[in-house]
């Protein structure tokens, strides 16, 4: 079994020490470990082009024009059965460049894409993608912020497992932490979410689960406190301005709040889970939508009222050069 810990923090600050934290103890369970301080890797923004997507599209295979080290990153969490992610809090949710990560993750490994993508070769009379890009494999997150100001960070955080699809086994910040290698409490947790992580993975090993498998999806592994959507134990979510109406920030599922035994309940219509974006079926949805947006944006860009429209305004103004860069 192999466990990959990743850290966005500063080079052998509290977040790649809690990282080593819970690799010992993986290591210590049997579990073969690697390490990478994320900021020592060249990963670059995501620019928006979305070859990658039209690379799905088109049946051309997985595609993306940044020249960096995210393909390598990516094969590594492939490779890996457990993944444990250790970020510090900024503004009260991920770091840049987690978020960086998590754009790159996006549309080019999204698993409704890249199951779309396995048709697309088939019709070709292709080679299908390699079985372990639909290899599930257990995550978890851990947020470690200076103060108390940090609930954006599990929904930013988990945002990283939807587009593959992955199950999060663990999902929590710590506040308080700039002195977090000194109290135990917070240490002991580190190891636990190890623990944790390692028996989920060793579960997937020995199930050989695939996400494309028919009983993924009832699969939880889920070892944190029930979130408030019982889909995905997400707890943000979009109100509807003037009404009950809210929407999981991180699942999709549409539903309403209500107070029940003094607490608020979270109650969507299961006629409309499918839509639910951790699940193969809102995947699925989710990737036709994609191939089918992308595709229309393809043909109009022939389109001469289209190409009218876009020559006008793109004559409205230049924008300003930067000061430092020659673009
Ligand atoms: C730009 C910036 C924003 C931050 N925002 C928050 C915050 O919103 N909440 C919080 O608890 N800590 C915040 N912090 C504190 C960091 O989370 C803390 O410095 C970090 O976890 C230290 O990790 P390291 O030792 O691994 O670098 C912020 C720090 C920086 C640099």
């Amino acid at each position: 079994m192999k466990i990959l810990g990743i850290s966005t923090g500063t080079k052998n600050g509290n977040n790649d020490t809690m990282c080593r934290i819970a690799l010992e103890e993986a290591r210590n369970l049997g579990a073969e470990i690697e390490f990478i301080h994320v900021a020592d890797w060249n990963i670059e923004q995501c620019s928006g082009c979305v070859a990658c997507s039209r690379g799905l599209v088109m049946g051309k295979g997985m595609i993306c024009t940044r020249k960096d080290d995210f393909k390598a990153l990516y094969e590594k969490m492939v490779d890996a059965d457990g993944v444990l992610f250790v970020d510090p809090i900024f503004e009260s949710g991920a770091t840049g460049l987690f978020h960086a990560m998590c754009d790159r993750m996006g549309p080019g490994h999204d698993t409704g894409m890249l199951l779309g993508l396995n048709s697309k070769l088939q019709e070709q009379g292709k080679e299908p993608l390699d079985h372990k890009y639909f290899k599930q494999k257990a995550v978890s997150f851990v947020g470690i912020g200076g103060s108390d100001w940090a609930v954006r960070t599990e929904t930013d955080h988990a945002m990283l497992a939807m587009s593959p699809g992955w199950k999060v086994v663990n999902n929590e910040y710590f506040s308080w932490c700039k002195d977090v290698i000194m109290q135990d409490d917070k240490v002991e947790r580190m190891k636990e979410i190890a623990r944790n992580l390692v028996e989920a993975a060793q579960d997937m090993i020995d199930r050989n689960l695939m996400i494309f498998d028919k009983e993924n999806d009832s699969l939880s592994y889920w070892k944190g406190t029930p979130g408030a959507c019982p889909h995905c134990n997400g707890n943000a979510f979009y109100i509807h301005p003037g009404t009950t109406t809210a929407e999981c920030e991180l699942c999709g599922l549409r539903g309403e709040l209500k107070v029940v035994d003094g607490a608020i309940k979270f109650e969507y219509d299961p006629a409309c889970e499918h839509h639910a974006h951790d699940i193969l079926s809102g995947k699925a949805l989710h990737g036709k939508d994609i191939f089918e947006n992308e595709g229309r944006l393809m043909n109009l860009h022939k389109d001469p009222e289209f190409q009218a429209r876009k020559a006008h305004y793109t004559a409205v103004i230049e924008p300003t050069p930067s000061p430092s860069k020659n673009n």
